[in-house]
């Protein structure tokens, strides 16, 4: 089977035909998600990201800048964000969506002089970040909804997002909550998928693809990035910073269709599959396999965001 990355439009009937052979789409493509499928998504796809995707417990997808898969990339945002602290006045940062505490567990850890909290809705994640903090004095892990902030008013000098926000169900409410909370000055770190400009007008299975990629992955739909950026600019943000990072996660989407790739190769044994590891571990694999279609096609994109109070 040939290893590169597969993203020519021509394959993508071909693929979105095999996928429905073992799993019908029409079911994905009209779920409505909320808050409960978000849980039941972390609480049943923690087996395949813990086996063939999560690093350490990370939730995300590696930035490989030199266009080589290496696991430092799991660290990149990390390292990014360390850097913009060390810059400015930071004395406490909050982690939206913390998961199994890959992020603020090692922020805290490099950090001892800064306060880190993270929040996050699944108890099943918050377990696990909670057992790696027990001993890290810095570090706060609680319960909380991105959508609706259990902190005062400017309580933050830095908050951040690293794949979590996509799964909103009210994007402003999302940022009017973290402008109310940072202080003035402070800066909102976001790194997420988001829509290309002008979705709307893209191919029809192109846009069938990332409906189903975004509802396989518990989104109800990825936000259109000027969109999202003029929202923030209502809110009261300014945007420091736009960065489409979409080719530096290529490296590791790469990895992840190969693997998806081999498994729906063999459409009875995918079926038996399912049948054992149940919905959720299908619906990863056809997100990762039809996500470097939309990515490199220009229906999705992943960004680097920093907008300040
Ligand atoms: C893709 S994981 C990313 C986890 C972590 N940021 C990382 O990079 O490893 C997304 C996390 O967001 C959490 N999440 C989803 N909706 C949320 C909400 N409304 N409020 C807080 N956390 C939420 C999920 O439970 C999940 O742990």
């Amino acid at each position: 089977m040939n290893k590169e990355i597969v993203i020519n439009l021509n394959e993508l009937d071909k693929y979105l035909q095999k996928i429905n052979l073992v799993f019908p789409t029409e079911n994905v493509l009209n779920q409505k998600i909320d808050i409960e499928s978000v849980l039941n998504y972390y609480r049943n796809s923690s087996v395949v990201y813990s086996f063939i995707h999560s690093y350490k417990g990370s939730y995300h997808l590696a930035l490989n800048y030199d266009g080589i898969f290496n696991k430092q990339g799991f660290f990149a945002q990390l390292n990014e964000i360390i850097e913009l602290i060390n810059l400015s006045n930071v004395k406490n940062v909050l982690e939206l969506g913390c998961g199994k505490g890959f992020n603020s567990v090692f922020l805290a850890k490099k950090l001892p002089q800064i306060e880190f909290s993270g929040i996050d809705i699944s108890e099943k994640n918050l377990k696990i970040a909670k057992s790696k903090s027990n001993r890290i004095q810095n570090l706060y892990l609680t319960y909380g909804d991105f959508q609706k902030l259990d902190f005062e008013d400017s309580s933050f000098d830095l908050i951040f997002d690293v794949e979590a926000i996509c799964h909103g169900s009210d994007a402003r409410q999302v940022l009017s909550e973290v402008f109310r909370v940072l202080k003035k000055g402070g800066q909102f770190v976001v790194y997420d998928g988001f829509r290309q400009n002008g979705f709307e007008s893209l191919p029809d299975n192109l846009v069938e693809a990332a409906v189903i990629v975004e509802k396989s992955m518990s989104v109800n739909s990825f936000e259109e990035i000027d969109s999202w950026l003029e929202m923030a600019g209502h809110v009261g943000f300014k945007v420091k910073l736009k960065k489409d990072l979409s080719q530096y996660v290529k490296p590791n989407l790469a990895k992840l269709q190969l693997l998806a790739r081999k498994y729906f190769e063999f459409p009875f044994l995918a079926k038996l599959f399912v049948r054992i590891f149940r919905k959720y571990t299908m619906l990863n694999c056809i997100a990762v396999l039809l996500l470097p279609f939309t990515m490199y096609n220009k229906a999705h994109c992943y960004y680097k965001i920093i907008l300040e109070k």
